[in-house]
């Protein structure tokens, strides 16, 4: 068994979020900081909305040294933080926060932790035909990664058509505007649902006989681990991944940045698995 040890000098970090019972972040990191021996620990934060303002003043104050963020203070915590990543100005919206010489800065390691889990699995992303399907704070992150990846294209599809085209006008802020596409035409290389369909029930983003204009297809929903689009996808043969992974080195990329050494990837991935098997 490795012994957890609290002293003096432990370091703190947590999430905040509403709800936030459900995170399995604080098993993930607390696990993943005694794994390589760094003096912390990881706690979940229920935050009510009339808190945020004194929240991060609290935080310093308590020694808390980096914080995930979850719904929905992704956004609202923003107008308190000192300093923003590029990701995080372009999205509007931060996960990982840390303290720095009196500055509270900002990230979002979410549309970074899809690629990088694609990459581990062999995946390309560069020069690839990507159709994402949503417009929510997912597909935002993650279509802003995918063209930093070096997409060629990534065409945006949604049930509210408004929403892809204001997600496809504030990409092209950052990137070439050739590179976006709203609507879907022809076949892809890939195929992302960051729709919420899926979730709950036997329902898919996309009709089977869809799939077959895709080489790969994704799903960032992971519980349920096998959503019918990714049934379907095996079905017909299609290499599928569900968002695992994603879940898995979003958290990956927010430890290397608080503790500046390389997370221990297989433990992070084993306490996942075990909290999808048996939550608490
Ligand atoms: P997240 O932060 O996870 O991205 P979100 O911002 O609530 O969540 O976005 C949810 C996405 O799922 C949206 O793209 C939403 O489409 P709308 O913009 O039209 O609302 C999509 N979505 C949710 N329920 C859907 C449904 N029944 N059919 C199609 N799309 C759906």
């Amino acid at each position: 068994m490795r012994q957890i040890l609290l002293n003096g000098s432990t370091l703190k970090y947590g999430i905040i979020g509403n709800p936030v019972s459900h995170s399995f972040s604080p098993s993930m990191h607390s696990s993943a900081f005694a794994e390589i021996g760094y003096n912390a620990i990881y706690l979940p934060f229920l935050v009510e909305p009339d808190q945020l303002a004194s929240l991060l003043p609290a935080f310093v104050l308590t020694g808390v040294r980096g914080l995930n963020v979850t719904v929905p203070y992704k956004e609202k915590i923003i107008p308190f933080l000192d300093i923003l990543s590029d990701e995080a100005k372009a999205l509007g919206s931060v996960n990982t926060l840390w303290y720095d010489r009196g500055r509270w800065h900002g990230h979002s390691t979410d549309g970074a932790g899809l690629v990088r889990g694609l990459t581990q699995k062999g995946w390309e992303i560069k020069n690839q035909r990507i159709l994402v399907l949503g417009a929510g704070g997912s597909a935002k992150a993650i279509t802003y990664a995918l063209l930093k990846a070096g997409a060629t294209k990534v065409d945006i599809d949604n049930r509210t058509i408004e929403k892809a085209e204001s997600l496809a006008k504030s990409l092209a802020r950052s990137f070439d505007p050739q590179l976006i596409g709203v609507g879907r035409s022809g076949n892809y290389d890939i195929l992302i649902n960051c729709t919420s369909v899926g979730l709950k029930g036997n329902q898919t983003p996309l009709a089977k006989e869809e799939l077959e204009k895709f080489d790969k297809v994704v799903d960032i929903i992971y519980n349920p681990a096998k959503t019918k689009l990714l049934q379907d996808a095996e079905s017909l043969g299609i290499p599928a991944e569900n968002g695992l992974s994603m879940l898995l080195y979003q958290g990956v990329e927010s430890f290397e940045l608080w503790t500046g050494q390389p997370a221990p990837v297989d433990v992070m991935a084993q306490v996942l698995q075990q909290q999808l098997q048996s939550p608490t």
